[in-house]
């Protein structure tokens, strides 16, 4: 499993500088550069891997861009016969159980990874290692090891493909356009930033008690493929069906909801590592079963500045507003687009500026982008390179709130240790 491998850092350092710097606008020419396998105008063939509740979303998307005449959709794979069997009916592509058959299909161009996050790692690196462009759901890896976003990156960058994490509100514009005026020194030195997705009430996907009379391990279930690079266990329907409660397969909301809080806030910003995270939080009121807490919130302080608070629950919905404070203005995200308001103390002469939105962020437009960058090889709105700081971030945070620690990263080994 490549998780465990051991990394070849000065090979790394070198391909990540590469994919960091030269390559962060364009992923180069590859092996299969899409103009020479195919005109310009002609679909991608999508293979599918994992069929449950957000494979099944982008089905219904891909379902709507091959009326577009933009993809087609060649294969889906699930070790759950249910939902295989399902996906092919929906979609009438070839079926798999296994994924690595299905990325020995030479028809499959691209795949969508939307299994849970401990096989997002490797399944990302086997498909571009398979000379595949991959859009895999958010996170962009599973929580523990730092090594893993960083072997993706590698993987890219050797195997010159496009990766689109799927962190679909990276599509909306207003974050281009927020990242423009920050460029343009509208709200001064950067201090701070926060965000939030703060929930209540029942979410199935985070019940550990909840059953499926149809799992049969041996018979409708590959548990064993299922499990992966996690730690063995006997099979339990709620490991199955709400894997986002426990640390072996997620990191909880942390992972669940800060990828599209982070994501947004690092590239308008113009971040990369963070230099020290600070997690808190805690279980407090749901004692069901489930490992990961139900209030989480993190700071997470970038060199020089800003530092940025993400606060995130499902006991509680009384969330915070979106904002960046400047030294000269602070910036809030909502209704239709976002408002900058001088700070008045230093900047009296400032106007209120309203900034619209020109395009909606949705899961066709991330996959509009995607299909874009695998025929142009340009780095689509959310690359793996932009994956690895935020989850540099979120490792660091899930790491500080279950030892009680914070960490800082060192940029020159890419290593983190608590202070
Ligand atoms: N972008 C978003 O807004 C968004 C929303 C929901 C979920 N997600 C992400 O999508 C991913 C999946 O979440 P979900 O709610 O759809 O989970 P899910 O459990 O409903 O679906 C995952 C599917 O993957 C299958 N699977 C597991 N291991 C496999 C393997 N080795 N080979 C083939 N199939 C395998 C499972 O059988 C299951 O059908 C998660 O990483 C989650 O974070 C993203």
């Amino acid at each position: 499993m490549q998780r465990r491998k051991d990394l070849n850092r000065r090979e790394f350092l070198h391909q990540a500088a590469t994919a960091a710097g030269a390559t962060l606008l364009t992923a180069g020419v590859g092996p299969k550069l899409w103009a020479q396998v195919a005109g310009a105008n002609e679909r991608v063939n999508i293979g599918v891997i994992g069929c449950g509740g957000m494979g099944n979303s982008h089905i219904s998307t891909l379902l709507k861009l091959r009326e577009e005449g933009l993809v087609n959709i060649v294969a889906v794979c699930d070790v759950y016969t249910k939902r295989l069997d399902r996906a092919a009916a929906r979609t009438g592509a070839k079926p798999y159980r296994d994924y690595r058959r299905l990325l020995e299909d030479p028809e499959v161009d691209a795949v969508l990874i939307a299994t849970p996050d401990h096989w997002h790692a490797p399944m990302t690196i086997a498909a571009a290692d398979a000379g595949k462009d991959v859009y895999c759901e958010k996170p962009m890896t599973y929580w523990k090891d730092l090594r893993e976003p960083q072997e993706v990156v590698r993987a890219i960058a050797r195997n010159q493909r496009v990766m689109q994490v799927g962190t679909q509100g990276m599509s909306d514009s207003i974050w281009e356009q927020v990242a423009e005026r920050i460029q343009a020194g509208a709200l001064g030195t950067l201090i701070h930033a926060q965000a939030s997705d703060c929930r209540n009430g029942y979410i199935a996907l985070y019940d550990p008690t909840r059953t499926d009379p149809d799992l049969k391990p041996g018979e409708t279930l590959d548990w064993d493929l299922w499990l992966g690079p996690a730690p063995k266990r006997p099979f339990e329907p709620g490991r199955y069906l709400s894997f986002r409660v426990f640390w072996d397969y997620s990191g909880g909301v942390g992972t669940d909801f800060f990828p599209h809080l982070l994501t947004p806030l690092v590239q308008a910003m113009g971040l990369t590592f963070p230099k020290r995270v600070t997690a808190s939080g805690g279980l407090y009121y749901y004692h069901d079963g489930r490992e990961v807490p139900d209030i989480f919130s993190l700071v997470i302080e970038y060199p020089q500045g800003p530092s940025v608070l993400l606060l995130g629950g499902v006991a509680n919905d009384t969330g915070l507003p979106i904002q960046i404070r400047g030294q000269q203005a602070t910036l809030t995200i909502g209704g239709p687009g976002a408002v900058v308001d001088p700070q008045r103390a230093v900047n009296k002469e400032g106007q209120r500026e309203e900034i619209a939105r020109t395009r909606r962020a949705s899961l066709a437009e991330h996959w509009k982008d995607f299909l874009q960058s695998v025929k142009t090889r340009e780095k689509p709105r959310s690359h793996e390179v932009l994956g690895y700081y935020v989850m540099t971030a979120l490792h660091m945070g899930i790491t500080s709130y279950l030892t009680g620690r914070t960490l800082e990263f060192d940029p020159q080994t890419e290593q983190t240790r608590p202070v």
